[in-house]
């Protein structure tokens, strides 16, 4: 090969290789900015839960907890077409952290508290990813899901970070304990089949008696809110909660095919039949918004 031919086949080799995407683990170890605290198996829970969100146009991302403000420039490299990267901390010393993109915003307050969702959501109405790594109280984590989960865009993920504190005492955890955050999202994940219960509205209530917040809550914003849960998945201290429309979350047509039916031919009587979204959302809400439909 003669000596341009060489300069020539380097110089393509080098640029494919800077152009070529640091997978998650290596941005987090790569960082050298502001400190951030993950353990190791997030980062490939992530790497593998996010990967078809990397290229996403127009991502939007919220995390809850910031402290050190490490994370945020890990999401900035990760997720190649963020639109909008929003942290957040109860913590006023946060105020001090500063990003060179415009993309990175701060809000400073408890999340928990309305005048700071108002202030996330006036920047930003909707969400791809929020990822919940503030106070790990089992109390906090309940009522940030239920207050931020309708932030959610569809077909987005809700993620409960450090889990493992809702075993233990200082958290308000407990293996036994039954408002515990990993008991509520365990009972959560009923709703995935709620439409087969008998008395969704009824039965959800008694479903989730042993947690006081959601008897607060009017039972329509509640319904609302398990008819979206997708999914729910649950890792080493982590929770995933996949947000749909309802109409996705249904069992559908009931696809029975072929022509012969030798040892039941009950089955082709239920042909074509499916669970009815309409009679279901009139028996529960009258006014859904349609984007939840
Ligand atoms: C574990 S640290 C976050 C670490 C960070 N996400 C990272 O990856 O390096 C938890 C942060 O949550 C914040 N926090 C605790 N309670 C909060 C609340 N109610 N609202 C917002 N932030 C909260 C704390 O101030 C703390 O900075």
């Amino acid at each position: 090969m003669s000596i341009k031919k060489f300069s020539n086949f380097f110089r393509t080799f080098k640029s494919t290789q800077n152009k070529k995407l640091l997978d998650l683990k290596e941005i987090h170890i790569r960082n050298k900015g502001y400190v951030s605290d993950k353990w190791a198996s997030y980062l490939d829970v992530y790497s593998e839960i996010f990967a078809n969100k990397r290229d996403k146009e127009g991502l939007t991302l919220l995390e809850v907890g910031i402290q050190n403000g490490g994370s945020l420039q890990t999401w900035l490299t990760f997720f190649t077409k963020i639109k909008k990267l929003i942290g957040t901390d109860i913590d006023p010393k946060c105020s001090k952290l500063k990003y060179k993109s415009k993309k990175v915003e701060l809000v400073i307050g408890d999340i928990n508290e309305d005048l700071t969702i108002e202030k996330i959501t006036k920047i930003e109405k909707k969400f791809d990813i929020i990822i919940d790594d503030g106070s790990h109280l089992s109390s906090d984590i309940i009522i940030t899901f239920l207050n931020l989960f309708k932030y959610i865009k569809n077909d987005g993920l809700y993620i409960a970070e450090d889990l493992h504190c809702s075993y233990w005492q200082d958290y308000e955890g407990g293996l036994d304990k039954k408002d515990s955050a990993n008991n509520f999202f365990k009972k959560l994940s009923d709703v995935v089949n709620m439409e087969h219960w008998i008395n969704q509205k009824e039965d959800l209530h008694s479903h989730f008696e042993d947690f006081p917040v959601i008897k607060k809550m009017h039972i329509d914003d509640f319904f609302l809110i398990t008819s979206q849960v997708h999914s729910i998945e649950f890792r080493n201290s982590i929770c995933i909660i996949k947000k749909k429309k309802i109409s996705s979350n249904l069992l559908g047509k009931r696809l029975i095919t072929g022509k012969k039916a030798i040892v039941n031919d009950d089955v082709l009587r239920l042909r074509g039949k499916r669970a009815s979204l309409k009679s279901y959302l009139k028996k529960n809400i009258k006014n859904l918004k349609k984007d939840s439909t």
